[in-house]
C-alpha cells in the first residue's frame, strides 16, 4: 500500500454524464482505505491554483444519478506550459498528493502523461461522450449520449413525418464518428454522414431519397451528420448541415430542415451503463493509484476492464467499425 497521504480527483475537457459515479467510486474506495481525497475544481486549472474541496464518504451522497460533473471542468492551456505544470507539482507535494485520477479525454491524458514524467503519478479515466479514446471499447459519458440522441431524434422524425419532410441533424463527436454512426442505425435514418468514411451527397444521399420516392409512398426522410463531416461537405460545395439542407430540398424537391442538437447531447442523467462504468472505473483507478501504479489510462476491452501505459495508450489508433457501416447503409431506407 502506498505510504502518502491523500489522493486528488479532476475532471477536465468536456463533461460526460456518469462522471460522478467515477469521482464518487474513486473517492469513496479511496477513503475505504484509510487515505483522504482532494475534488480538485475546474480541471487542471484548480491543481494549479489550489481550488479543491475535501472530499469525505458523505460529500459524495446523491450525485451518482446526476449529469455533469461536481466537480466542473475546464480545458486549461496554461498547464500544458512548463509554468503551469510546476504550479500543479508545488501543489501535489504542499499537500501531500501522491496520485492524481483524471477524467476526460486524451487532451486531458496528455497533462497527465506530463505530470506522471515529472513524477507525480496520475491515472486517466476515459471520460467523453464522443467514444473516440482508442485504448478503450467504452467511454463514460456514451451510452448517455447515444439515448439522448435517439430520443431527440425521435421527436424530430415524429414532425418531419406530419410535413412529409427531410431532416438533416447534426450530433457531436468531435473528429470521431461513432455517435453519428450509432444513433443513425438506431433512429433508422435515411443515410449516415461519418468523417471516417468517403461519400458522394449526390450517391449516398440525393440518389437514395430519389429512388425511395419513386418506388414507395415514403415521403420524410432523417440523414444524420457526424459533426466531424463539415470539411468534407465543405469539399463537395456544401457549407453545414444548412447548407445540406437547402441542398436535399433542391436535388429531391423534399422540403428539409436542419437540427444541430449541441450540448443537449451532452448533459442528463446518466444512464445504468454510464453509472456502472464510472463506478467501476474509478474505483480500479483508485486501486491502482494506491498499490503506487501510476501514468496508466484504464479502458475496457471486450468487456474486461484493463490498464495501459498513458504514452502507449495515447499512440493507440481507433477505427470505426466499417462492416457495422455497410450494415447502416444497406438497411438504410
Ligand atoms: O468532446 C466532447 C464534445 O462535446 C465534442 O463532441 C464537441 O465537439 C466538443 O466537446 C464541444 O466542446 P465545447 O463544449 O467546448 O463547445
Amino acid at each position: 500500500m502506498a505510504d502518502f497521504k491523500r489522493i486528488a480527483i479532476l475532471t477536465s475537457g468536456g463533461d460526460a454524464p456518469g462522471m460522478n459515479a467515477a469521482i464518487r467510486a474513486a473517492a469513496r474506495a479511496a477513503i475505504a482505505n484509510g487515505f483522504e481525497v482532494y475534488g480538485i475544481l475546474r480541471g487542471w486549472n484548480g491543481l494549479m491554483y489550489g481550488e479543491y474541496k475535501e472530499i469525505k464518504m458523505r460529500t459524495v451522497s446523491n450525485i451518482i444519478h446526476r449529469g455533469g460533473t461536481v466537480l466542473y471542468s475546464a480545458r486549461s492551456k496554461e498547464f500544458c506550459t512548463e509554468e503551469g505544470m510546476q504550479k500543479a507539482i508545488d501543489f501535489c507535494k504542499a499537500n501531500e498528493i501522491g496520485g492524481v485520477i483524471v477524467i476526460g479525454g486524451d487532451g486531458s491524458f496528455r497533462g497527465a502523461r506530463d505530470l506522471s514524467e515529472r513524477g507525480i503519478n496520475c491515472v486517466g479515466i476515459p471520460g467523453t461522450i464522443d467514444n473516440d479514446i482508442a485504448c478503450t471499447d467504452y467511454t463514460i459519458g456514451y451510452d448517455t449520449c447515444l439515448n439522448t440522441i435517439v430520443e431527440m431524434v425521435d421527436r424530430i422524425r415524429d414532425t418531419s413525418e406530419s410535413h412529409d419532410r427531410c431532416t438533416v441533424v447534426e450530433v457531436m463527436g468531435r473528429g470521431a464518428g461513432y455517435l453519428a454512426l450509432n444513433s443513425g442505425i438506431a433512429v433508422g435514418a435515411a443515410a449516415i454522414l461519418i468523417p471516417e468514411v468517403e461519400f458522394n451527397l449526390q450517391k449516398d444521399v440525393i440518389d437514395r431519397i430519389n429512388k425511395t420516392r419513386s418506388e414507395s409512398d415514403k415521403r420524410h426522410f432523417v440523414v444524420i451528420v457526424a459533426e466531424g463531416c463539415s470539411a468534407k461537405l465543405r469539399e463537395q460545395g456544401i457549407d453545414g448541415v444548412s447548407g445540406l439542407a437547402r441542398y436535399i430540398e433542391h436535388e429531391t424537391g423534399v422540403e428539409s430542415r436542419d437540427t444541430t442538437l449541441g450540448h443537449v447531447q451532452r448533459g442528463g442523467s446518466p444512464s445504468a451503463k454510464d453509472r456502472m462504468a464510472g463506478s467501476e472505473m474509478g474505483a480500479y483507478a483508485t486501486h491502482l493509484l494506491l498499490n503506487n501504479i501510476g501514468n496508466r489510462v484504464i479502458g475496457y476491452q471486450k468487456g474486461e476492464i484493463v490498464d495501459y501505459d498513458i504514452v502507449e495508450a495515447l499512440n493507440m489508433k481507433k477505427t470505426i467499425n466499417k462492416e457495422l457501416y455497410k450494415t447502416a447503409v444497406e438497411i438504410a431506407i
